[in-house]
């Protein structure tokens, strides 16, 4: 993945501005570069494998910029994220020189990827959008969460898929209907993560989502399976600065009621489904992603 991180970099610099390298280079960059993986592993020999994934990494990055600022998130990756040390505006304006030059690459690939991974960027923008307006309010609706997560995270990971698979010559709506489900599952860990891992691991605040106004698919889950006065309970709590005696209560609810089996199980439907699109190909790395996705702790 070096290879991804240099490549990408050479991208900034050949926009010859040297204060902007200088910006590129302060951003969190360690992420797992889940969607570079993918690529890779289904653009095995394909010259423009390495565009791509720049120009996908390239993208995604500008979205946990601009994603960043919009949460007034101040961690990201284990590190301050950029917005803290150098500003909301900053933190905007690299995430457009991010995502604009991605597109002036993008613009040199096949027609049908520039069209796919353009319309999963207009996605991405209406899932941020959506997550910010559930926000608001204590969403109950299971069908707003899963179109919300869709646009938001399985999006960009499914137009990672079908545009690697076209580059390789494959069929790409097999491969976009891995990367949809893959990135479904993604989420849903996701936001199981946040609620039984730790800050160091996350590399981020845990037991945030939920404070943010996020009711995620454990909350949803936990809602669900809550009597009329621990409902009540819950959504006096939403959006809160919870007390430890607060997020224990959660915890004890969500263990009472098997919440967390439930939201991997959900997880691991998403998984199989992904496998299913692709069982023909017979592909082993696009299994192990699945399990790996599934299986991690941060
Ligand atoms: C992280 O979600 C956010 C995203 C996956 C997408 C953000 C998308 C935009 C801001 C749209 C703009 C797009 C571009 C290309 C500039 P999260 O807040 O649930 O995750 P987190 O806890 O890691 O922050
Ligand atoms: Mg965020």
């Amino acid at each position: 993945m070096k290879n991804i991180d240099n490549f990408m970099r050479s991208l900034i610099v050949g926009l010859g501005e040297e204060k902007i390298v200088s910006f590129y280079d302060k951003i969190p960059q360690q992420g797992k570069k889940l969607r570079s993986k993918l690529i890779f592993e289904i653009a095995k020999n394909s010259k423009q494998a390495t565009k791509l994934a720049a120009v996908i990494e390239m993208i995604h990055l500008a979205s946990l910029l601009h994603d960043d600022v919009i949460d007034s998130a101040l961690i990201r990756r284990n590190a301050n994220s950029f917005n803290a040390d150098f500003g909301d505006k900053r933190a905007i304006m690299m995430g457009d020189v991010l995502y604009s030059c991605a597109f002036s690459h993008l613009s040199s690939l096949p027609q049908s990827v520039a069209m796919f991974v353009s319309n999963a960027v207009a996605s991405l923008s209406i899932g941020e959008l959506l997550d910010v307006e559930l926000s608001k309010t204590f969403n109950t609706s299971k069908e707003n969460y899963f179109k919300m997560i869709y646009c938001k995270t399985a999006s960009l990971i499914e137009a990672s898929a079908y545009a690697a698979a076209v580059l390789e010559g494959f069929e790409g709506e097999d491969f976009a209907l891995y990367g949809k489900n893959l990135g479904l599952a993604f989420q849903i860990i996701d936001d199981v993560l946040d609620v039984t891992s730790n800050d160091k691991m996350l590399g981020k605040p845990a037991l945030h989502d939920f404070k943010e106004g996020k009711v995620t698919l454990p909350y949803l889950y936990m809602y669900e399976e809550c009597k009329e006065k621990d409902k009540k309970h819950m959504i006096s709590l939403h959006k809160k600065s919870l007390s430890s005696y607060e997020n224990a209560w959660i915890k004890d609810k969500m263990t009472e009621f098997g919440v967390i089996e439930r939201c991997l199980k959900e997880a691991k439907k998403f998984g199989n489904e992904a496998l299913s699109a692709i069982e023909k190909y017979n592909m082993e790395g696009l299994k192990n992603i699945i399990g790996q996705m599934i299986e991690r702790d941060f």
